[in-house]
């Protein structure tokens, strides 16, 4: 069974197919081609996501990114068996251009269609790779607009165990570089500067490290930058690589933090880092020094499917077909939703 994803959920139009061997119900889905169109250089003239412009530029590229991985498949259209799309969360006219389009291809071929969470597609992402983990895992789901640490027993079995109250990891990324004129999108950016940074060179914020509370707070974070950076000398280049390794470090603490006190209430033994910031090399070291000491695997999705792409919601769909979690349906009258926790599933 081949199953067509489509992510259009922010600023990247992703579409992928991954063939589901339906005999062998134990087997697991098999990527077979995937193509991605990022928005961020569209974007960058206005320091963040225009969500007008990226609803247009979303119509613009999905059919030739979907010529493109039916091509490195060797299908055609006619041999999709299922159209898979992310109905949320995200903008709200970013997924209907999405949902619009795999609707209207699902319609066209006379095939079922299948709305997927974009956070359960991060969340699934590392069964992409060739190492993937085995239920249950706790997740850490770290991207642009979530922060959440979850208790995950099998495909749709979510329970959240802590989540942000104000700020995500990503955005807390995001808007200190924005300080620091490093422009959209920030972490990576903020990642690269930190590199030539002394990460405790400014004492940072840690909000909510005492005890065992699961719950994360960021937005702090942005009043301690602003602080700090009103006192740098201008033109100090090294006490601006300083403080952007001293705010990554704060972040990544307490990442790492909560993490661990997840793995020690659940008593689980494995920890999945999906989402954008799961991309940073800070937080995987970290996370990985921590966790080899008390016995923990980490698993991260491959680098290229760290952020938004259709493999990821090609790969959820499939997993939900598998597991009988869901079903795709001849119903093209589709809808969005651009707010949608995913303990909601
Ligand atoms: O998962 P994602 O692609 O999109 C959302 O669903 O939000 O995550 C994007 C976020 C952005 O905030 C971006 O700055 C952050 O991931 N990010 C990073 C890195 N790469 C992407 N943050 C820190 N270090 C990185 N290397
Ligand atoms: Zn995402």
């Amino acid at each position: 069974m081949l199953i067509l994803g489509i992510e259009s959920s922010c600023d990247e139009t992703g579409v992928a197919l991954v063939e589901l061997n339906t005999a062998g119900s134990a087997q697991r889905p098999v990527l077979r081609g995937h193509a991605l169109f990022s928005q961020i250089e569209m974007h960058q003239a206005y320091g963040g996501v225009v969500p007008e412009l990226a609803s247009r530029d979303h119509i613009r590229r999905v059919m030739p990114l979907l010529r493109d991985t039916l091509a490195q498949a060797g299908c055609t259209q006619a041999d999709i068996d299922v159209v898979a799309f992310t109905r949320g969360p995200g903008l709200a006219g970013a997924l209907l251009v999405g949902a619009g389009f795999a609707c209207a291809l699902g319609l066209a071929l006379d095939r079922p269609v299948l709305g997927v969470h974009h956070l359960e597609g991060h969340l699934l992402s590392p069964f992409l790779s060739a190492d993937p983990p085995e239920f249950p895992f706790v997740a850490l789901l770290v991207s642009g607009g979530h922060t959440q640490l979850m208790e995950v027993t099998a495909v749709g079995e979510y329970t959240l165990l802590g989540e942000t109250i104000d700020d995500a990891a990503g955005e807390a990324f995001d808007k200190t570089a924005k300080m620091l004129g490093l422009g959209y999108p920030g972490g990576p950016a903020l990642a690269r500067l930190a590199e030539s940074g002394n990460p405790k060179a400014y004492k940072l914020p840690r909000p909510l490290l005492r005890g065992e509370e699961l719950d994360f707070s960021f937005a702090g974070l942005k009043t301690a930058v602003w602080t700090q950076l009103g006192r740098l000398p201008e033109g100090d280049v090294q006490a601006r690589a300083d403080l952007a390794a001293s705010t990554q470090a704060a972040i990544v603490e307490v990442l790492v933090a909560k993490s661990l006190i997840a793995l020690k209430q659940t008593g689980l033994k494995r920890l999945v880092v999906a989402g954008g910031v799961g991309a940073n090399r800070q937080l995987r070291a970290d996370l990985n020094q921590q966790c080899a000491r008390r016995g923990i695997r980490v698993h991260y999705p491959e680098l290229d499917f760290c952020t938004d792409n259709g493999a990821m919601i090609a790969m959820a769909a499939a997993m939900r077909l598998q597991t009988g979690r869901a079903e795709a349906r001849r119903e093209y009258d589709f809808n969005v939703r651009p707010r949608w926790p995913l303990d909601d599933l």
